[in-house]
């Protein structure tokens, strides 16, 4: 079976397309490279030893989707293509609900013309609402998001669950990834962000590779064990593999199903910091500064539905995601640039 990615240079994706080839899928990749590069499916392909067929260009191009559709026999789709930089989406909101919004109305319309109605999607944590009991499950409370890509998520899920109220014929699974970081094993291919890193792991993996002076960690006065914020960590290649486990369902069952891609365990941003200097012998400068404004204490996952229903579980651990997020940035000091 032939897998659109859209986004499929991207972080995750490209982690993806590597799990989805090894499994025996063919890929076709679109993506417009607004924040990615195409090496990435290069070094996919290398890695994998098999090609894919990769289209540069916008999900939100009606005409672009036709053309791939009728030139691929497409089985399902995963939906990765979106912006994701909180802080600009605060500050573009317009640039956000267009590209988040319109990227899955267009794909989802062409889909429904072609009658191919299996899509996964790319959602996150963030749909969760602040004041949930940990570990979040999937009936937990969502919405109240804090800003504008939160909303995309929250408002992609209504949508696509609306639509498989509508009609039966739609098989539709959204993942709710909660901190992926890492990378694949043989640091060829991993996360290489514009500018200056939003997420914790590659800021961290910047500062040791000489390109930032320090960590500022945001807040030690939380209600958590060291006073840090505490996340759920998640290895990209586990992430990659839920998705394979995805496709494989959406093939099998029709609705809508939702389901958290985590580990269940939380670590605190100094816990993170201990473990990315002993897995790698390096001892990272930080410092504490304040509270980073729509920050939480504590995120974590409950993924038993996902074992139980998907028969997916994340297995690699800390040492894991620190070691392999070390060895991507020191094997690529400039990302994909060099
Ligand atoms: P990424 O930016 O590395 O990948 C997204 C890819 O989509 C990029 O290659 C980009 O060029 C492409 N893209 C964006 N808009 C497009 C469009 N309109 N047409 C074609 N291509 C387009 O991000 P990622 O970390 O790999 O995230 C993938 C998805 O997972 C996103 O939807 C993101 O919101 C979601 N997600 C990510 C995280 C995370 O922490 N990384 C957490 C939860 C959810
Ligand atoms: C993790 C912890 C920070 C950077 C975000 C999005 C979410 C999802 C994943 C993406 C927090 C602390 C961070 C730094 C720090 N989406 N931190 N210094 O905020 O849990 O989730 O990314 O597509 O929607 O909100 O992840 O990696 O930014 O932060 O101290 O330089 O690290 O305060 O406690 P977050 P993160």
């Amino acid at each position: 079976m032939n897998v659109l990615v859209t986004g499929g240079a991207g972080y995750i994706g490209s982690h993806t397309c590597v799990e989805l080839l090894e499994s025996g899928y063919g890929v076709v990749v679109i993506d417009n490279l607004c924040n990615s590069n195409a090496e990435s499916l290069n070094r996919v392909q290398k890695l994998t030893g098999k090609t894919l067929k990769f289209y540069e260009g916008d999900v939100r191009d009606e005409a672009l989707l036709r053309k791939i559709f009728a030139e691929n026999e497409i089985g399902c789709v995963i939906h990765f293509a979106g912006l994701k930089a909180v802080g600009e989406s605060v500050a573009i909101p317009w640039k956000y609900y267009d590209n988040n919004l319109n990227s899955t109305l267009v794909l989802t319309k062409v889909m429904e013309e072609v009658g191919m109605k299996n899509i996964i999607f790319s959602s996150s944590a963030t749909v969760y609402t602040a004041d949930n009991e940990m570990p979040l499950r999937e009936t937990s409370r969502t919405g109240g998001c804090t800003n504008p890509y939160g909303w995309t998520k929250y408002m992609t899920e209504q949508i696509l669950s609306g639509m498989a109220f509508a009609d039966k014929e739609w098989g539709i699974v959204l993942l709710r990834y909660f901190n992926p970081i890492g990378a694949h094993e043989s640091g060829d291919i991993g996360e290489d962000p514009r500018g200056i890193p939003n997420n914790l792991m590659p800021y961290i993996t910047q500062v040791a590779v000489g390109r930032r002076e320090f960590l500022s960690v945001y807040g030690n006065d939380y209600d958590t064990h060291d006073g840090t914020g505490v996340r759920d960590y998640i290895h990209v290649v586990d992430l990659a593999k839920g998705h394979v486990a995805a496709v494989k369902y959406v093939d099998e069952h029709k609705g809508c199903e939702v389901f958290n891609l985590g580990t269940g365990t939380g670590y605190s941003v100094l816990d993170m910091v201990k473990a990315f200097n002993e897995a790698n012998g390096l001892e990272l400068p930080y410092k504490i500064v304040d509270r980073r404004p729509g920050d939480i204490a504590t995120c974590y996952a409950d993924p038993a539905k996902s074992a139980e229903v998907l028969g997916w579980k994340a297995e690699k651990n800390l040492m894991d995601m620190c070691r392999d997020s070390w060895n991507w940035q020191r094997k690529n000091p400039a990302g994909y640039g060099k």
